[in-house]
Parts: C-alpha cells; sequence; structure tokens
C-alpha cells in the first residue's frame, strides 16, 4: 500500500516545479511565498477529497487520453431550460445514454447575481449553487450519479471577472482596501482613456466601453463584458490564491472538467487588446498543476475565441508544451462549417484548416457547429485571399446570409451586436434555423425540407469526424427551431442569444423516437447512427490531426485521418448538387475498394468518378 502522504509527495515532485515556474514567471518575487501558500491549500484539499474521486483519479492516470477517445461525446445544456434543475437532470440520463453521452456541460450552475445575469456568467458565489437549480449537495448527487453512468460533469468556472454582488465587490465598495486591490479601480479617465485606446469592445451594442462607473466604489471600474461583470485583477497573487482553493473546492464535489470562461482576458497590459497575454499561460500552467496534484482526474478546457495563431497557446506551445489546458473549443471549424454552407465552396475552409498549426498530440478539441453563444465570422484576411476572397467582403457576406437578408439564403439568424464602427454582424440562431429547417418548414416545400434535415446531418457528422469531443448542443438533436418568446422575458429581451436557448421539447424527443420520420425523427436517429459508427473507428481518437486533401471539387471537402490501424477519409459535400467526384484522391490513399463506415456499403474506387448525393458526407476506410 502507498500512503497518501507518499502519493501527495510523487504529485508535489511531479508537478511542483510547474507551479512553481507559472507562479514564478507571473509573480516574480511574490510567487515563491504563493506556493506556499497554495501547498497548505492543496494539502487540505488533498485530504478532504472523497475516496470515490481518489479511485477516479488512479483510473485517470492509467488512462490519460480518457477525453481523447472516440467514445468520447460531449452534451451541453441548461439544467433548468433541459430538465427544470439539478436533481431532474439525473431523470434524463436515459436520453443522454441513447446518445452515447460521457461528457455534460451544464451551463452555468452557482449562484448568479439577481436579475440579469449574462446567462449565469456573473458569478455571485462560487460556492453556492443557484437556488433555482438545487443545492451544492444536489450538485455533489448529481456529480455522482452522473460518474456510475461514465458521464463526466463540465462546470464553468468563470475567471476574468465576478458580478458586481459578489462578496469580493461588495467589500471593495465598502472601501476595503484588500478587496478593491482585487479588482481595477480608477479614480479617473486617466487610464481607462490611456487603456481604450487599443481595447476591442465586446458587447458595443448592449455594454459599450470596457469601464463602467460606480457611484459607491466611487471610481471606474474594468468591466469588459457587462456593467455588471467586474473584472478581475489577475496580476494580484490574492486572486490567484483564492482561485485554487475554489477549483479545488469544486473538484472535491464532484466536477471533472473545469470550462475556463474568458480565459483571454484575464492579464491587462497597457496599450494592447488585454487578451492572450503570455502571463495567461503562466496561470494555467500554475492551475493544471494545483489540480494534477490534489485531483488529477480533473481536465481543464479553455475557453478562448480567439484567432488561430493566439488559440493554439491555450493548448501549449514552447515552454507550457504539454502543461496548460486539455481542452479548447475550436471556433475556426464552427466559423468555416457555417461559411462552406453558405457559399456552397470549401476553398477558404482548406485554406484555414491548413494555416492552421497543428496542436500537442496529448490535447483535445472541443468541435462544435452551434453553442450557446453568437456566431462572430472568425475569418482571417489572409485566409480570405488564399482562397480569392476578400475578408471584409465575405464577413459581411456570411452576416447577411445567416440573418436571412441574402437573396435565397435559407437561414433565419438575427443579427448580434452590430458594431457600427467595423460593421462587424455576429449572429444568434438555432442550429436548425440557420440550416434552413425552419424556412423550409415554413414554406412547407418537402425539397427544402429534405436539404435543411441534410444540412443539419452533415453539420453532426462533420464535428463527429473531426477528432475531438463533439459537443452536441441541447435541442440540436430533435432540430429545435428559434425560440422568439425571449423577449418577453426582461432579463433575456436585450441579449438575442437566448433565441438559441430554447427549452428542451421533450413530446418533441417522444415524438422524434416514436417515428423516425418525421424531421425531428429523421435528425435524432441519424445523428444516434453516426455517434455508433464514430464509437468504433480508432481513427478518430484526437492525438491524430485531420487534415486536408486538395478537393477535386469546390464543393466538397476532403481531410484524412492517417492513424497506424488504417487511413480514414472523410468527404462532404457542402452544396445541395448532386456531385460526380473524381477517385484518384481518394484511390491513391485507399486503393480499389473501400468501406463506407457510416451506411456500412462498399464503394468501389475503380470507376474515375464517385458520385455523392446533396450534403452527403462519406466516412471512408480501405477494405
Ligand atoms: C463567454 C461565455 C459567454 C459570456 C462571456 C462572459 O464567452 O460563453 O456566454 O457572455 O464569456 O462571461
Amino acid at each position: 500500500m502507498v500512503d497518501e502522504d507518499t502519493t501527495f509527495q510523487l504529485r508535489m515532485d511531479r508537478y511542483g516545479p510547474d507551479l512553481l515556474n507559472g507562479l514564478t514567471a507571473a509573480y516574480g518575487d511574490a510567487g515563491p511565498q504563493l506556493f506556499e501558500r497554495l501547498t497548505a491549500i492543496m494539502r487540505g484539499a488533498f485530504a478532504a477529497r472523497g475516496t470515490d474521486l481518489k479511485v477516479l483519479d488512479e483510473a485517470r492516470l492509467l488512462s490519460p487520453d480518457w477525453v481523447q477517445r472516440p467514445g468520447t461525446i460531449g452534451y451541453v445544456c441548461y439544467a433548468d431550460r433541459f430538465a427544470g434543475s439539478l436533481a431532474g437532470v439525473a431523470d434524463r440520463i436515459d436520453h443522454l445514454k441513447s446518445l452515447g453521452v460521457s461528457y455534460l456541460h451544464l451551463m452555468p450552475l452557482l449562484r448568479p447575481r439577481e436579475g440579469e445575469n449574462d446567462g449565469g456568467y456573473a458569478v455571485a458565489d462560487y460556492r453556492s449553487v443557484d437556488p433555482r437549480l438545487g443545492t451544492m449537495d444536489d450538485l455533489t448527487a448529481l456529480a455522482t450519479t452522473l460518474r456510475r453512468h461514465d458521464i463526466a460533469l463540465v462546470v464553468d468556472l468563470v475567471l476574468n471577472h465576478v458580478a458586481r454582488e459578489h462578496e469580493w465587490a461588495v467589500r471593495a465598495r465598502a472601501g476595503e482596501q484588500k478587496y478593491r486591490d482585487y479588482f481595477h479601480i480608477f479614480g479617473d479617465r486617466t487610464m481607462p482613456d490611456a487603456y481604450e485606446q487599443s481595447l476591442p469592445e465586446i458587447f458595443p451594442d448592449f455594454a459599450p466601453g470596457n469601464f463602467t462607473w460606480d457611484e459607491e466604489a466611487q471610481g471606474w471600474v474594468w468591466t469588459t463584458f457587462n456593467s455588471f461583470q467586474w473584472d478581475l485583477n489577475w496580476a494580484n497573487p490574492d486572486v490567484f490564491a483564492e482561485f485554487a482553493d475554489l477549483l479545488l473546492f469544486l473538484a472535491n464535489n464532484g466536477v471533472e472538467v473545469f470550462r475556463l470562461d474568458a480565459i483571454a482576458f484575464t492579464w491587462k497590459v497597457l496599450g494592447t487588446d488585454c487578451q492572450n497575454e503570455p502571463q495567461v499561460h503562466e496561470l494555467t500552467q500554475a492551475l493544471r498543476a494545483v489540480l494534477r496534484i490534489v485531483a488529477p482526474a480533473c481536465a481543464l478546457k479553455a475557453e478562448a475565441i480567439v484567432g488561430p495563431q493566439d488559440l493554439i497557446a491555450y493548448l501549449g506551445q514552447g515552454k507550457h508544451f504539454g502543461k496548460v489546458s486539455d481542452l479548447a473549443y475550436h471556433n475556426s471549424l464552427m466559423v468555416q462549417l457555417w461559411g462552406a454552407l453558405a457559399s456552397r465552396h470549401t476553398r477558404l475552409f482548406e485554406v484555414a484548416l491548413s494555416n492552421f498549426p497543428a496542436k500537442p498530440a496529448n490535447t483535445t478539441w472541443g468541435s462544435y457547429a452551434r453553442c450557446h453563444d453568437d456566431i462572430g465570422w472568425a475569418v482571417s484576411d489572409s485566409d480570405a485571399r488564399g482562397a480569392y476572397l476578400e475578408g471584409h467582403t465575405h464577413r459581411a457576406f456570411l452576416s447577411e446570409f445567416y440573418a436571412g437578408l441574402y437573396p435565397g439564403s435559407f437561414a433565419r439568424g438575427l443579427v448580434f451586436q452590430h458594431n457600427p464602427v467595423t460593421n462587424d454582424r455576429r449572429i444568434s440562431g438555432s442550429m436548425a434555423s440557420l440550416a434552413g429547417l425552419e424556412a423550409a418548414l415554413h414554406a412547407g416545400d418537402q425539397g427544402q425540407l429534405s436539404d435543411a434535415i441534410a444540412r443539419i446531418n452533415l453539420l453532426h457528422t462533420a464535428i463527429l469526424g473531426f477528432g475531438g469531443v463533439p459537443l452536441l448542443y441541447m435541442g440540436d438533436e430533435i432540430g429545435q427551431l428559434n425560440d422568439y418568446s425571449y423577449v418577453d422575458d426582461p432579463e433575456h429581451a436585450s441579449d438575442n442569444r437566448w433565441v438559441h436557448r430554447p427549452r428542451m421539447d421533450w413530446d418533441a424527443v417522444a415524438a422524434a423516437d416514436a417515428d423516425p420520420g418525421t424531421p425531428s425523427g429523421r435528425i435524432l436517429a441519424g445523428l444516434r447512427h453516426t455517434i455508433g459508427v464514430r464509437k468504433r473507428l480508432p481513427q478518430l481518437h484526437a492525438s491524430i490531426e485531420s487534415r486536408v486533401l486538395p478537393s477535386p471539387d469546390s464543393r466538397v471537402l476532403v481531410l484524412t485521418r492517417d492513424h497506424p490501424e488504417g487511413t480514414l477519409i472523410e468527404v462532404y459535400n457542402f452544396s445541395e448538387d448532386m456531385v460526380e467526384l473524381p477517385t484518384y484522391v481518394l484511390r491513391s490513399r485507399l486503393g480499389d475498394a473501400a468501406v463506407e463506415q457510416i451506411s456500412g456499403y462498399d464503394y468501389s474506387l475503380s470507376p474515375e468518378t464517385l458520385r455523392i448525393r446533396p450534403y452527403q458526407p462519406l466516412w471512408l476506410t480501405a477494405d
């Protein structure tokens, strides 16, 4: 038997240097002292960690690739909109299991401020649960139940800001210097004006500017997002110590993956856009080390919606290789999927993916087509040029297309945060409404309906096939449409992202289950089937990269995943056309005979062309 002290000491030997180096790089001379403080916090949390979680720690240490396996399927939902409450989520496990889910992200569930709270991203207390959803005991009970079903619970850890009503902010306003130092509060406009010179605006529409005058605090408070979300001062070691403690508290309550919300914004440097600063990665390295020492079963996921060159650092580059987040959102994939559907052209997709830096093999993308946020058209000017497009014009086209304004558009989306200075227009809307289902049902047109369902199937298949954790977004499995009733709720009316955050329609799920011939039934049955196929394909392990093969047809994307057990080639037709695809690209890698894994059919690749149906995906392996 290895005793607990030895286990702790071995982990300290392994990860202590990562912790100390991260802290020293961020905090200089204050680093070693903070390290001592954290050692005491970690010892306490390690002693308090439950036996079943310690067993999970040991199991995960034996399977460090647990999140990378093809069997990992993610699902994202709001506990209340999905099942009423945390306890209710446990009653819906059957539905999750029917989709093969093993990773469940419940949207913000810690106690938010009253009233408007940015969908829970304005947290007033990280140690208690939103009373409308349940209690911390309910959260622990749910995590335990999920774990018994091999489902890992994923929870947001909002790092960049707290609610104005959080105790730290309350005490700052009451004049306690210790807590004023947790935030960025300025007595006059000198510094805010200086920072604003180089800061972008995140919510230009409903929260213009990055600073808010607070009468009680007698100062300008840094508020990147809404005025009620106060940015934290991570340059203060006390803030780090608080969050290390919170992280371990939540890990000991059963959270297995932490979504590090808005992590890119946590370190501010005058004269920059205050995103992706190198210190952000030092802090993540230190947080990860804390987690590996006490709770190695847990993983970190970076929510950094930034450009590819900046994004890759969140999975570890240079000296942070293998030392920061385990997962990150592949925002670019999402943008390119929608871009290719609108333009029926895959050249930009090819260019963007080809220019995308490779990630460390032990890290994992979260691949998704829709989530709770809007879609920002993150297409770089240089990628656009590589596809013979003009970046600005193409982004404007995508906004117009998905707002349903472009002639012939199948999409029904809403413009989110129009910035008149940059003319940037982000888009809200559910997967089904953006993919044409809403318009097709409205028109009562069978052809349009088939195309819309095929687009949804294409999107789901592409995220399942990319190699990462596919993140299914609540309601998309039955093609739920935009929910325009958000305007009736005063807490939501000004934020049209609520149009794609509907309540789960369980009657529709039952109907889809009962009749696989309805639109919802077709979507659900197709998705379940493809998930089953994904789970048995070793090529979809996330350690392998999806690489672009130059496509012989501009409407079709061809990806290859080269695995020691054989190559998988994925073919996606992004148009409503029947395409005769020249087979030489496929033949050169797979030979004359292939198996299409989704249908299970044998394909001969000896003919010069292969017929691909509108929006059809193919996953081909050598026979
Ligand atoms: C993240 C969330 C988004 C929220 C923002 C501020 O981007 O996904 O919903 O508004 O952070 O917390």
